[in-house]
């Protein structure tokens, strides 16, 4: 039964964990804690005693190894990564260190953990590799969703390091026959998002008042899909998943980025009403080196073979968001706090 979550710690992830010990089922939680990871992330569950939480890297073999042979994990489903556009394009080594060699670490100790395993454990092993629609590349406005058969073009340093995980996850299903299931999924929303990601930065500069950046024209276009939705769709891939299949997972809901946010602050006029409309606190900034123009998902193969629909329409889920954040400040200071220590800790002397 036992489920081995790599960055367990952080946005999706801790979202997992928490649906699976709701479930009564016994997790292990493997995450190195950068700023964007924290025990706290897992709320009521962070004592949980069903949860086992292993501080470690992915990129640690030897460990990886040691932790697989110890808790003789069900599932792995593999978050661990690091998740930051803008992060990327200012310093890539640990984009390409944690999520590309990371992923081939954790790939030899789980094949290694799934030839050691007899009969129905053998049989039932899933490693389910979590990535994005980001690597794809992006999409005209009149084009098309992405679908599991288009064709790889990452633009920014993390969409290429998780395309270059996801082909060495085939790869290793493909050369050496680990059982496999990898899922794109578009852009997450929700609670315990490390507010440097553009919703929880919007809802928390609205609530202090400060200034909303929106990238370029704000018409670039994301498909949003409440955490959740999307963690469901994960259980779904490795319990009715096909070995070796690539699911896209999406809610059909695709947005603007400008009205994204000007739909955020009327949430905020009315959840949080300040003197005057949240809206005039939007400011335009230069915008991202190689922004991509689109995102859009096709989810009709997760929706057919897997039996998954998104269940929470974006209004209300973006309703739910402000409301969290609006509610749970001290997780957002010390989650702001994090950020500040590690932007320190990179800037240029
Ligand atoms: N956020 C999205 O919209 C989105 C969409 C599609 C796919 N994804 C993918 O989902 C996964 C989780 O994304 P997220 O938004 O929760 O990211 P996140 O940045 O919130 O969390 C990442 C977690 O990984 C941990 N981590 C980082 N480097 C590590 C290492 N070397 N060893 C062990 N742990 C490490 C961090 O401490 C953190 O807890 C990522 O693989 C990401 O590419 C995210």
């Amino acid at each position: 039964m036992t489920a081995l979550v790599t960055g367990g710690a952080g946005f999706i992830g801790s979202a997992l964990v928490r649906g699976l010990l709701a479930d009564g089922i016994p997790v292990v939680v493997v995450d190195a804690l950068t700023y964007a990871g924290s025990r706290s992330s897992l709320g009521e569950y962070a004592e949980d005693a069903r949860l086992t939480f292993c501080v470690a890297d992915i990129r640690d073999t030897p460990t990886m190894a040691e932790l697989l042979v110890r808790h003789r994990p069900a599932t792995i489903y593999h978050l661990a990564a690091e998740s930051h556009v803008d992060r990327s394009i200012e310093s890539p080594d640990a984009f390409v260190t944690t999520n590309v060699l990371g992923t081939a670490s954790l790939l030899q100790a789980a094949l290694a953990h799934w030839r050691g395993l007899r009969g129905d454990d053998h049989a039932r092993f899933r490693f389910v590799h979590v990535s994005t629609d980001e690597v794809f590349g992006d999409l005209d406005d009149d084009a098309p969703p992405f679908t599991p058969d288009s064709p790889y073009a990452p633009s920014s340093p993390y969409a290429a390091s998780k395309a270059g995980a996801d082909h060495l996850v085939r790869a290793w299903h493909r050369t050496y026959g680990l059982p496999t299931v990898v899922s794109n999924c578009s852009n997450n929303y929700g609670p315990y998002q490390v507010p440097e990601k553009l919703v929880p930065l919007t809802i928390l500069n609205a609530l202090d008042g400060r200034p909303l950046p929106v990238y370029g024209s704000g018409r670039n276009i994301r498909d949003w899909i409440w955490v959740e939705d999307h963690v469901a769709a994960l259980r779904l891939a490795a319990a009715a998943g096909r070995v070796g299949a690539t699911y896209l997972v999406g809610a059909r809901s695709q947005r603007r980025n400008i009205d994204l946010v000007n739909t955020i602050c009327g949430i905020l006029d009315r959840l949080a009403p300040a003197p005057a409309p949240h809206a005039g606190l939007i400011r335009m900034v230069a915008d991202r080196p190689g922004h991509d123009r689109r995102y859009a998902i096709d989810p009709a193969l997760a929706e057919s073979e897997l039996g998954w629909r998104a269940t929470v329409d974006l209004e209300a889920g973006l309703e739910r968001t402000v409301a969290w954040y609006r509610d749970n400040r001290a997780w957002c200071e010390a989650s702001r706090a994090r950020l500040a220590r590690a932007r320190a800790a990179t800037a240029p002397a």
